[in-house]
C-alpha cells in the first residue's frame, strides 16, 4: 500500500520536536524543527482526565513543566494552566503543552510530516487509542501526512481498525524474537528500534520482509549516515541541526 508519510520519505525526523534545542513536544520545538529545514517530527500523545488528546512524553508533568501530576488527573484547561518552557530555559517561558489539534495545525502549516506516538497508561491502551482516532477523524482534512506509531499492540489495533489508511509503526527498542508475528497482528508497514540493537543484518531482515526500519534516538551524525548508508530509513533525533547534510 502506497502511503503518504512514505512518499518523499523524510529521513531524518526531529524527536519530540527538536527537543535538543527547545522543549519537547511543544509548538516551539515543532516549529524550529520547520525552521531547521526539517520534513518530519515525531511527538506523543496521550489523553487528560476529560479525554482531551495532548502532547506530552511523561504520564507526570513534572519534568517537563512547572507543575507536578498526573496528565491523566488533570482536566485540559489545568494542563494549559502549566509552563511547559522554562525549565528548559527561560528564552521558552509560556510555553504550554500543546493540544494535538494545535500540534497538528501547526506541522501541516509548516507543510512537515508527522509520525504520531501513543503512550497510553496501563489499562487504557484501547481507550487512549480509540480517543486519539476519534480527534484524528475529527481532524482529517486539516491532517499532515501521518504514521502512527506505539509500543503497545493493543493501542495499534484499534488504529488499524479505525485509521486502516494510516501507516502504523511498531517501537521496540529491540528485535523481538516474534517481530513479524507482532508487526503482522498491527499491520505494520515500519518497525522503529532503539539505534543501539540495530546492525547491518537486522536492517537487511527487516527489509527482506518489506518493512521499512526507522531507528529512536540518534544524535551522533557519524552513526546516522552509517545507519542511511545502510538502508535506514528515518532517523528520529533530538538534534536534527547536526544531521542537516543527511535529511
Ligand atoms: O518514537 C520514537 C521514540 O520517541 C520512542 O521512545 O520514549 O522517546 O517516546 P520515547
Ligand atoms: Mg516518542
Amino acid at each position: 500500500m502506497q502511503y503518504p508519510y512514505f512518499n518523499n520519505m523524510p529521513r531524518i525526523i526531529a524527536h519530540r520536536g527538536a527537543s535538543g534545542l527547545a522543549p519537547e513536544n511543544t509548538l516551539a520545538a515543532i516549529d524550529l524543527a520547520a525552521k531547521l529545514g526539517i520534513r518530519s517530527v515525531e511527538i506523543d500523545v496521550m489523553i487528560t482526565a476529560d479525554n482531551q488528546c495532548v502532547i506530552c512524553h511523561d504520564h507526570n508533568v513534572r519534568r517537563c513543566t512547572n507543575g507536578e501530576g498526573k496528565v491523566r488527573l488533570k482536566t485540559l484547561s489545568e494542563i494549559k494552566e502549566l509552563d511547559a518552557g522554562s525549565w528548559f530555559s527561560s528564552e521558552f517561558k509560556g510555553e504550554k503543552i500543546p493540544t494535538l489539534s494545535e500540534a497538528m495545525k501547526l506541522i501541516a502549516e509548516r507543510e512537515m510530516s508527522v509520525n504520531l506516538e501513543i503512550k497510553p497508561l496501563d489499562g487504557w491502551q484501547v481507550p487512549t487509542a480509540e480517543i486519539v482516532c476519534a480527534e484524528l477523524k475529527r481532524l482529517q482534512s486539516q491532517l499532515p501526512p501521518l504514521l502512527i506509531s506505539s509500543f503497545n499492540i493493543e493501542s495499534l489495533q484499534v488504529v488499524n481498525k479505525l485509521l486502516p489508511d494510516v501507516p502504523i509503526g511498531y517501537l521496540s527498542d529491540t528485535l523481538p524474537h516474534n517481530w513479524k508475528e507482532r508487526l503482522s497482528a498491527v499491520n505494520a508497514a515500519s518497525l522503529h528500534m532503539d539505534c543501539d540493537f540495530i546492525n547491518r543484518d537486522i536492517v537487511n531482515e527487516v527489509h527482506e520482509a518489506s518493512i521499512r526500519l526507522l531507528t529512536y534516538t540518534l544524535n551522533d551524525p557519524a552513526k546516522a549516515k552509517q545507519f542511511l548508508g545502510w538502508g535506514v530509513d528515518g532517523i528520529i533525533t533530538d538534534f536534527p541541526d547536526r544531521m542537516s547534510e543527511l535529511s
